[in-house]
């Protein structure tokens, strides 16, 4: 019903402007076109976007690090969400992780996307309640200006 493809690097404006429709989404300057294309060229195959008439209506970010894969920016239209595309979107990702040996995928929701939650939940994912998630704050360079 709605066909899912490859995203692209053509893909990109299209798909940011989807991305930056849809709370729930956190944007941040690893979006940016070169981000994501870099992204793209490092994981082949794995991202995807879905059509209506044309027009991208979900998108996915996905990719692994030969141990384990990540899902990024699941993001569905308002007006075409509840009709299973999200759903078809995550297992179109898991199956081109399970065909590139990667049995095992996560993400991250932000704790007050609560549907997004219910979502994943509904999915069988689980929330892993012995892990907290720790990021390192990008280090300004000391030769860099300003
Ligand atoms: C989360 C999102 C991708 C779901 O897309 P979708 O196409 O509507 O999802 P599906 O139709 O495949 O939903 C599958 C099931 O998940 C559950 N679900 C989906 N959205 C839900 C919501 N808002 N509240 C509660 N359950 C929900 C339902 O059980 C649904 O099945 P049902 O409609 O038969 O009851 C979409 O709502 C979205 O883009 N949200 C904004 C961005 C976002 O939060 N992304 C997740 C970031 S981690």
């Amino acid at each position: 019903m709605f066909p899912i493809a490859e995203m692209c690097a053509d893909d990109y404006d299209e798909v940011l402007a989807l991305w930056q429709r849809c709370e729930g989404v956190g944007l941040s300057p690893s979006d940016s076109q070169e981000g994501v294309c870099s992204f793209l060229l490092r994981n082949p195959g794995l991202s995807l976007v879905a059509r209506q008439d044309d027009r991208i209506v979900g998108a996915v970010l996905c990719g692994h690090d030969g141990r384990r894969g990540y899902l990024y920016h699941l993001a569905v239209a308002a007006e075409w969400r509840r009709r299973g595309l999200g759903q078809a979107l995550v297992e179109a990702c898991l199956t081109r992780l399970a065909a590139a040996g990667i049995p095992k995928a996560t993400i991250v929701v932000y704790t007050h996307n609560q549907d997004g939650q219910r979502f994943w939940s509904r999915l069988g994912w689980k929330q892993r309640a012995d892990l907290v998630v720790l990021q390192q704050l990008p280090v300004q360079h000391p030769d860099a200006k300003g």
